[in-house]
């Protein structure tokens, strides 16, 4: 790989091993997928932010890069914390959470704690090049802003964020950008996250281009997550929505794409009829316009199964401020800040309840969970008919 001045000095050791260790870990990941040189990077998101008792060799190195007074060289957001206040097997389980946060904090990260840095912390511009993991920030940064990132691993994020560089390979290159399949839409009631949920089955890890859809921020978050979680997606497009793919002629290399449709029946038979335990909303977190779209359905109302949201902080702290706040408390809603599916996965391996959510990646991801609409969930926690 060829390496510019400042690379071959950090990498020789000369400005601290532990900053040397990060850039030779990332010129060693660029090879295997072929880069040819490592490119400067406008911000990173670190997904290493649950305290898990096993991770020792994270927290080694990070407290090797602490030790040796190394700080963020761009902008860093990080991931939402694991709620480890839900449960006593939370609190074994992410036994070296205090930790992990004291540690990124002296390595200077923006402390928003959350997977939608893209709503308010860290928001690139189209055509910047940054080094985030997280699968949906990933795949929303792409997608939506037209930046242009990886989808980075744990540790790979980090070394990005002290260094400032990320191997250039992959989605950051044009020609692995383009639209490769077009997706039919026959669906008379659209359900954004189902849809992604079922795109990320069918394409695995191709770049999917929607015909056009008059889809909100907030579908394009929830799609894309779900999207990102069951399938490998880090990119799609939506015809006259995004900013790649202005018009089909314009995503796709002139080559005619395979097509597929996704109907509404596809859609329904993911649904779940039956009577649950709890209900959930968030994931990727609740942005504050999304929270505004549902804390309406709950004034003057009941819950009558345990629902929660699960919100961005800096969301729910804006929320706090207003009035619908003291009316969505008094409905019986409780409010978080964490991750669902790293909160509730022990009480679920524990108790097998049956947990209705709206979010494609929660229903992928936590073990036995249920999926429903927006309206499904509403029905199913007693506050619409
Ligand atoms: Fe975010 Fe946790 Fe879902 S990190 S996307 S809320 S699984």
């Amino acid at each position: 790989m060829l390496l510019n001045q400042e690379q071959e000095r950090i990498i020789s050791g000369s400005e601290g091993k532990a900053l040397g260790l990060a850039l030779r870990t990332l010129v060693e990941y660029g090879k295997v997928f072929g880069a040819k040189r490592l490119v400067p990077i406008k911000s990173a998101h670190i997904a290493g932010t649950f305290g898990i008792i096993r991770f020792k060799s994270f927290y080694s190195i990070l407290k090797q890069m602490v030790d040796e007074g190394l700080q963020v060289r761009v902008p860093t957001t990080v991931n939402p914390r694991p709620g480890r206040e839900f449960s006593i097997q939370n609190r074994v389980a992410f036994f070296h959470q205090k930790n992990l946060e004291r540690t990124l904090e002296k390595l200077g990260v923006i402390e928003n704690y959350s997977c939608v840095c893209y709503d308010e912390k860290n928001i690139p511009s189209p055509g910047d090049i940054v080094a985030w993991a997280e699968s949906s920030a990933v795949q929303y940064a792409n997608s939506v802003l037209g930046a242009r990132t990886n989808r980075n691993s744990l540790l790979i994020d980090v070394c990005s964020a002290v260094t400032g560089y990320t191997p250039e390979f992959g989605y950051l290159l044009d020609e692995n950008r383009r639209g490769r399949l077009i997706v039919r839409l026959k669906i008379r009631k659209m359900d954004a996250s189902a849809l992604g949920y079922l795109l990320g089955k069918l394409v695995v890890d191709m770049v999917p281009v929607v015909e056009h859809y008059d889809f909100s921020k907030v579908d394009l978050k929830n799609m894309g997550g779900a999207m990102a979680a069951s399938g490998a997606v880090a990119l799609f497009h939506v015809e006259g929505i995004t900013p790649e793919a202005p018009s089909f002629a314009a995503v796709f290399d002139g080559k005619p794409p395979k097509e597929i449709t996704i109907t509404q029946d596809m859609i329904d038979e993911l649904r779940y009829k039956g009577p649950v335990d709890m209900v959930i909303f968030g994931c990727p977190q609740m942005t504050f316009d999304e929270i505004m779209e549902l804390a309406p359905r709950f004034v003057g109302r009941k819950v009558k199964k345990p629902t929660i949201f699960f919100m961005v902080p800096a969301a729910f702290e804006r929320f706090m401020e207003t009035d619908l706040y003291t009316k969505v408390k008094d409905a019986g809603v409780r409010m978080e800040t964490c991750c669902p599916v790293s909160a509730l996965t022990a009480l679920q391996g524990m108790y097998k309840k049956k947990i209705l959510t709206a979010s494609g990646k929660t229903y992928y991801y936590l073990d036995g969970s249920l999926y429903g609409t927006v309206e499904d969930c509403l029905k199913a926690c007693g506050v619409m008919k």
